[in-house]
């Protein structure tokens, strides 16, 4: 669970962003162009794409620039020559980066290689941005346990909980009846499941509402996301497996709610852009303004809301399960997930064949007694490394 913000000073944050060049990356330096005095930047990192990231750092002015790929050191280095900021490349640059003196880290790197420097920058007692899903559904209480050990406080990203993080009353807790997320549905919502076998990489990375990175975009049409989302919010708020729920809401206009026990629905409304929940976490408790056109309801015209079909889109279930089940089950469900998504981009299994070999890996953990408790980091990743080896065997098995 979370601990208090109250002492976040909001005047100047010095940010360092992981993952600078994705999405949620691009996004947090379009809110930091906006206000160049209020968020200077310390260090900025990425993976792949050095050019991206080597024109940021020289027009944010940063004091350093990471990737996380060795062999693409001098390439870096030349692209920031003569601009006085530095250079570095590998996985351990990226830890030494994430854990330099800075007022906020954005963690928003894609997958469970987030988790490492998110967690060298949380035991600096540095307050994180968490946009990177793999540090709670992975490591959940170590991480929320290291976090707090630290005093280093998490200001959510995610849009759905940055919008329970807005309306979750603190001091009644002990009343809040439920916490309902809300799915977009993705683009497939009204498909049956024969359509569904059908379904290719190109039309499932086309989100109808937001504009993501690929892994986050397939796992919103298989409704994966909201159901890692859900486990999520069970890390972050003081809220039982049982409180928490999801439904359908096309619109993604309302992006979540908080339920009390005298009836009333606190729910938080804005325009399907992550710069709001980007600009709410990097200024909070203060507000900054964001690029983001404001909310007109009268052209929205209608919210709506469905029911999840749990036939054709089992994640959730299979996520809620997994967080009951606690221990290794979620890093392992993680990975297999991580491996089934590729195994789809690259066209090697179908679409349901995602959801399908996921299930499938939860069932050989429990075959293999691997559904333990998780005391370490070492005992994570060798959760993950069993979720990975045997989601490659099943995508072995299932492909065509
Ligand atoms: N996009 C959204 O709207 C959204 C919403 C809520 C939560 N999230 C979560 O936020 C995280 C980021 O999502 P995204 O959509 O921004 O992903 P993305 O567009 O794929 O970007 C991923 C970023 O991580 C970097 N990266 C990948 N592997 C790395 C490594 N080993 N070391 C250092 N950097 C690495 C990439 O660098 P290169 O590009 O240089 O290779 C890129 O900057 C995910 O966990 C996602 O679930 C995203």
């Amino acid at each position: 669970m979370l601990q208090s913000i109250e002492n976040v000073d909001v005047a100047q944050r010095r940010l360092t962003i992981l993952g600078s060049t994705g999405s949620i990356g691009q996004s947090t330096i379009d809110i930091v162009r906006h206000h160049r005095e209020q968020f200077p930047v310390e260090a900025l990192v990425a993976n792949t794409n050095i050019k991206q990231l080597a024109a940021d750092a020289r027009a944010l002015g940063a004091s350093i620039a990471v990737t996380a790929d060795e062999s693409r050191y001098d390439e870096l280095k030349d692209l920031l020559a003569g601009s006085g900021v530095e250079a570095a490349a590998g996985q351990q640059a990226v830890i030494d980066a994430a854990s330099r003196p800075a007022d906020m880290v954005m963690a928003a790197i894609v997958g469970a290689g987030g988790l490492q420097p998110t967690l060298a920058a949380a035991s600096q007692g540095t307050t994180i941005a968490l946009a990177n899903k793999e540090c709670l559904v992975c490591a959940g209480e170590l991480f929320i346990r290291d976090a707090n050990g630290a005093g280093a406080s998490v200001i959510p990203v995610d849009s759905e909980h940055s919008a329970i993080f807005q309306c979750f009353e603190a001091r009644n807790a002990a009343q809040v009846h439920k916490v309902t997320l809300t799915a977009s549905g993705g683009p497939f919502r009204a498909r049956s499941l024969s359509q569904l076998q059908e379904v290719s990489p190109e039309e499932a990375l086309k989100h109808p509402n937001w504009s993501m990175g690929p892994k986050v975009t397939i796992d919103s049409a298989t409704l994966m996301n909201k159901g890692l989302e859900l486990i999520e919010a069970y890390h972050l708020f003081p809220v039982s497996v049982d409180q928490l729920g999801a439904v359908i809401h096309p619109q993604s206009i309302v992006h979540s709610m908080v339920s009390y026990v005298d009836g009333s629905v606190l729910a938080q409304l804005g325009v399907p852009d992550m710069r709001t929940p980007i600009a709410c976490a990097m200024a909070w408790p203060g507000r900054v303004h964001s690029p983001v056109e404001s909310l007109d309801l009268v052209a929205v015209g209608q919210l709506t809301f469905e029911a999840i079909d749990s036939k054709r889109f089992p994640a959730i279930d299979m996520c809620l399960g997994a967080l009951r089940c606690g221990g290794s089950a979620t890093a392992i469900l993680n990975a297999a997930n991580e491996i089934a998504v590729a195994e789809f981009l690259s066209q090697s299994i179908g679409f349901v064949a995602i959801t399908t070999l996921v299930e499938c890996a939860l069932s050989r953990a429990e075959r293999d007694n691997m559904l333990g408790a998780l005391g370490s980091l070492e005992d994570v990743w060798e959760a993950d490394a069993y979720g990975r080896r045997i989601a490659v065997e099943l995508a072995r098995e299932m492909r065509p």
